[in-house]
């Protein structure tokens, strides 16, 4: 039977006692992790977000407390007063572990069934099961520790922008479409039925309404909704640090923004970080990494093997190179000694993983001749010469990817470079690197359509020195944008934004928006932009991401409070869920899809 609290006030969390309070009559409130009952003498681990603490009740203990003590069973919430004393066994594992409180009084406060998994430090329980019971998973203070972190970041994230000049406003969540390239959640008003809301991808368009408006630095975090595909690190509502600045370039939102992550690192986890942060175009990045997002806690580098290639008689690097393709590889370091599995393995991994044809891997063999899956068509000297090129030696494993596409090559030894770096065990931990990638493409053409679709968004402005490619070669023209990336993580991604409304329109027509189209979707800023725009220009960070990152977790949905899983439904609610027929009535809209599916079905996470 629950009992109440009675008036009574807690003298501290339970990880907060110490030794100094020994001889003080403490009132003690938490969760019993654990009991156990020697008959007469029971001991109880009391816990709460603080830590533990051991209580005791005794033959010296009322009879009553005595009682309830034995009655306790995990997870139950309790009150206990009593008298903090020395413990004689000392536990050193546990930071109240020299003291115990022994028990006067002690009340059940909440009764609670035995929850379907341990309330423990860490746990091997499915994600499914831990989604599901949410608030259990919760109450772990392994789970606790990083929502506390998740504040912490976020308290050094307001007062830094706070202490800079940046304003906080809040923007909408029903508003109209943002472009941000992801699919919409919509929203449907019971007043316009037919019409719909959409909530936010970003606070986008806002931000920069917010520029136009005079505010000259605004910084919010913003909650951001995406109905895309999801991931490791991707949710379909996530957070924002969204940052927007006027009368800037992009050397002041770079160096702004180096000193905030600069102030995080130290702040958060005590580590000097080296300003300027490395820069790299997109290009660069593409060429040396294989992607946009390098991971530069480790070499092995992307090297273009195309001239060495071209004197072998291997036909499939002539042909490759005959097509204006490219030949390039990378170098494992110690890596003549992999097995033909560990070989063949990656072999399919690129087969499977990438858009790649397929894998060539040479190295050189004690008596100097080359060994390898194409070891027939590249003797030695290529060997020698490639190894040379990737910056490997005689002992590194070479491995190669050609192909007609020039991207393609390059992405697959990307994919590559991160798996064989994993597998190998190259990566070090608790390192962390950042990088600015810039210089992107301004556009990129549509898998679905063909044609050119904004990389970033379609307000981010060409750079100076390439707007007459805009006339003549689009495609090739490069953006003012700018993604932060760590540990091969996009932090985030931002722009100098258009201002000027020539530009913007003619922006609008390259990406095969009409005039009437171009007013119909965001007629609002057009409007607005007629009213006097400073030059400005910002960026958002994925708060989420970060915790992640800084936390040394792999997914984000471990820093979320209640996050969803990869069907985007929320495993402990059941949403998104039926309702009544009425409501659908009200907005004037009918089902005509399948209902028959239940989105908590999937276990996947
Ligand atoms: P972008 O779309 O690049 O830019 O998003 C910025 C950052 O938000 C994070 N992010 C996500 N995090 C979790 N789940 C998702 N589904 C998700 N999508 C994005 C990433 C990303 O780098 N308005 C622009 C910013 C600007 O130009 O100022 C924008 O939203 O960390």
């Amino acid at each position: 039977m629950s009992e109440s609290i009675g008036g009574w006030k807690r003298s501290c969390l339970c990880g907060e006692v110490t030794e100094g309070m020994i001889g003080q009559e403490l009132t003690l409130m938490g969760w019993c992790h654990k009991q156990r009952d020697l008959g007469g003498l029971t001991f109880i681990t009391l816990r709460d977000i603080a830590g533990e603490v051991q209580i005791v009740a005794d033959h010296d203990s009322p009879d009553e407390a005595r009682k309830k003590a034995t009655a306790a069973r995990g997870e139950y919430v309790l009150a206990a007063r009593g008298t903090l004393r020395k413990r004689s066994a000392v536990n050193p594992d546990m930071k109240t572990g020299t003291v115990e409180l022994h028990v006067n009084e002690l009340r059940i406060l909440s009764e609670s069934e035995t929850p379907p998994f341990y309330i423990e430090e860490s746990t091997d329980v499915n994600e499914s099961l831990r989604l599901k019971y949410r608030y259990l998973d919760l109450r772990r203070p392994d789970m606790q520790r990083k929502m506390l972190a998740r504040h912490r970041i976020t308290k050094i994230t307001r007062d830094f922008f706070d202490r800079e000049g940046f304003i906080d406003v809040e923007t909408p969540i029903l508003i109209k479409s943002t472009p941000e390239g992801a699919r919409d959640y919509l929203v449907p008003p019971r007043v316009f039925p037919g019409r719909f809301f959409a909530l936010p991808q970003s606070p986008q368009l806002y931000k920069q309404l917010l520029m136009l408006a005079g505010y000259n630095k605004y910084m919010q975090i913003a909650r951001c909704f995406r109905d895309e595909d999801l991931r490791a690190d991707r949710q379909p509502e996530f957070t924002q640090i969204d940052i927007e600045m006027a009368f800037v370039d992009e050397e002041d939102v770079l160096e702004i923004n180096e000193r905030y992550l600069a102030t995080l690192m130290r702040e958060f986890l005590d580590i000097e970080i080296s300003l300027p942060i490395r820069r790299l175009t997109w290009r660069e990045a593409m060429a040396r990494f294989g992607t946009d997002k390098p991971d530069l806690r480790f070499g092995m580098e992307i090297a273009d093997l195309g001239e060495a290639a071209d004197k072998t008689d291997f036909r499939v690097f002539k042909d490759v190179l005959a097509q204006g393709g490219l030949v390039a590889g990378l170098t494992v370091p110690q890596g003549n000694s992999m097995s033909r599995r560990e070989l063949d393995d990656l072999a399919a991994f690129v087969k499977r993983e990438t858009k790649a044809k397929g894998l060539v891997w040479l190295s050189l063999a004690e008596d100097g001749s080359s060994r390898g899956s194409a070891a027939k068509f590249c003797q030695a000297d290529f060997v020698g010469d490639a190894l040379a090129l990737a910056g490997g030696d005689g002992e590194s494993q070479l491995l190669i990817v050609a192909d007609a596409d020039r991207e393609t090559a390059l992405e697959a030894l990307g994919e590559l470079r991160l798996e064989v770096a994993r597998r190998r065990g190259l990566i070090p931990e608790g390192q962390f690197e950042f990088c600015w990638v810039t210089e992107f493409p301004l556009l990129e053409r549509s898998a679905e359509t063909g044609r050119y679709v904004a990389k970033h968004h379609p307000f981010t402005s060409p750079m100076e020195e390439d707007l007459d490619l805009l006339d003549t070669d689009p495609g090739q023209a490069r953006a003012r944008a700018y993604d932060m990336v760590l540990n091969g993580t996009e932090l985030g991604g931002g722009s100098i934004r258009i201002h000027r409304q020539d530009l913007q329109r003619k922006l609008f027509s390259i990406l095969g928006f009409t005039e009437e189209e171009a007013q119909e979707q965001f007629g609002f800023l057009l409007s607005a932009f007629k009213y006097g725009v400073p030059p400005h220009g910002g960026l958002a960070y994925g708060l989420d991401r970060i915790v992640m990152l800084l936390t040394g977790e792999d997914s984000i949905r471990e820093v979320i409070a209640f996050p969803k899983v990869q069907t985007s439904a929320s495993l402990m609610t059941g949403a998104p869920y039926f309702v009544a027929p009425k409501q659908l009535d009200e907005l004037g809209l009918t089902i005509t899809a399948g209902q028959e599916t239940d989105p908590t079905d999937g276990k996947e996470t």
